[in-house]
């Protein structure tokens, strides 16, 4: 979006590089960092969808080994895009180390989302569930799935990378590259 977690990363003295397909979020996103006066250097947006994250973050350009770097997916944004096969088959290739921030498919994490989805104004919204997870959609445009275990794992192992899921707070689910979810449970 505009920089969900710019401000979490320039308080850590982080590099920071937001990306995101809608053209008005990344205006916003470059509007607050001239607000912040932060250095271009070690904060960017990027216009751009994280199915070409490959070839979007070239590796001499950041300045630090890819392996020091994390490509993080907040608030289900991973479920908001219409081709996860592609995102994580370029994920792959791009060599960064990854947490992709979703939900549970329990029912109490359904409950919550449903309620959630309803707060945010979206009328007629429908709930599925298949093989591939939990999806809720309406007639106005929502379109959001919580992956189940199965059809993530199959998606990692397809790409040989070697992932796992972590479930944070009461209805969260985090899905970590190994590296990073063995320092989490250190
Ligand atoms: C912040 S998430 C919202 C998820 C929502 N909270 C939920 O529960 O599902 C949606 C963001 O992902 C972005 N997005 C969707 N597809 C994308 C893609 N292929 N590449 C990069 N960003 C994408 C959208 O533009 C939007 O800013």
């Amino acid at each position: 979006m505009h920089g969900r977690y710019l401000c979490w990363a320039i308080r850590r003295k982080k590099s920071y590089i937001g990306i995101d397909v809608v053209e008005r979020y990344i205006s916003e996103g470059e509007q607050r960092l001239g607000e912040l006066k932060t250095p271009s250097d070690q904060c960017r947006f990027i216009l751009g969808s994280a199915e070409d994250i490959a070839a979007i973050i070239h590796p001499n350009d950041l300045g630090v080994d890819v392996r020091r770097c994390l490509a993080f997916f907040p608030f289900n944004s991973f479920g908001n895009m219409p081709n996860p096969k592609s995102v994580v088959k370029s994920l792959a290739q791009s060599g960064l180390p990854f947490c992709i921030s979703s939900y549970r498919i329990s029912q109490k994490a359904t409950e919550c989302r449903k309620r959630y989805y309803r707060n945010c104004g979206y009328v007629g919204i429908r709930t599925s569930r298949s093989r591939s997870g939990v999806r809720f959609s309406s007639p106005d445009g929502l379109s959001t799935i919580a992956y189940g275990p199965t059809f993530l794992r199959e998606m990692f192992a397809t790409n040989n990378i070697d992932a796992r899921s972590m479930p944070f707070s009461q209805v969260g689910m985090a899905h970590l590259s190994s590296k990073l979810f063995m320092a989490a449970n250190k």
